[in-house]
């Protein structure tokens, strides 16, 4: 069974993704480079999300992971 993810930071980290980029969004909350992921997922069950972004911009990435639109901030930082 994998382990509950960690937050990170209880809210988005605001990044620019480059359209048509992948990238692999921290599922964990381990990662040492927020929101992405760096490996440190392993022995935890859990996987990072990979997604290419649609369109270039500033766009706020979940860094509380309790999302329900990872990698995507969906508000659930304030529930917390
Ligand atoms: S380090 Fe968190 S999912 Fe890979």
């Amino acid at each position: 069974m994998a382990d509950d993810p960690v937050a990170a930071q209880i809210g988005p980290y605001q990044v620019e993704l480059e359209e048509g980029r992948m990238y692999a969004w921290c599922a964990c909350g381990l990662s040492e480079r927020q929101p992405f992921c760096d490996g440190k997922h392993k022995g935890t069950g859990l996987e990072p999300t990979r997604f290419k972004a649609d369109s270039s911009g500033t766009f706020n990435i979940c860094g509380c992971k309790d999302t329900d639109e990872a990698p995507f901030c969906d508000g659930s930082h304030n529930m917390l």
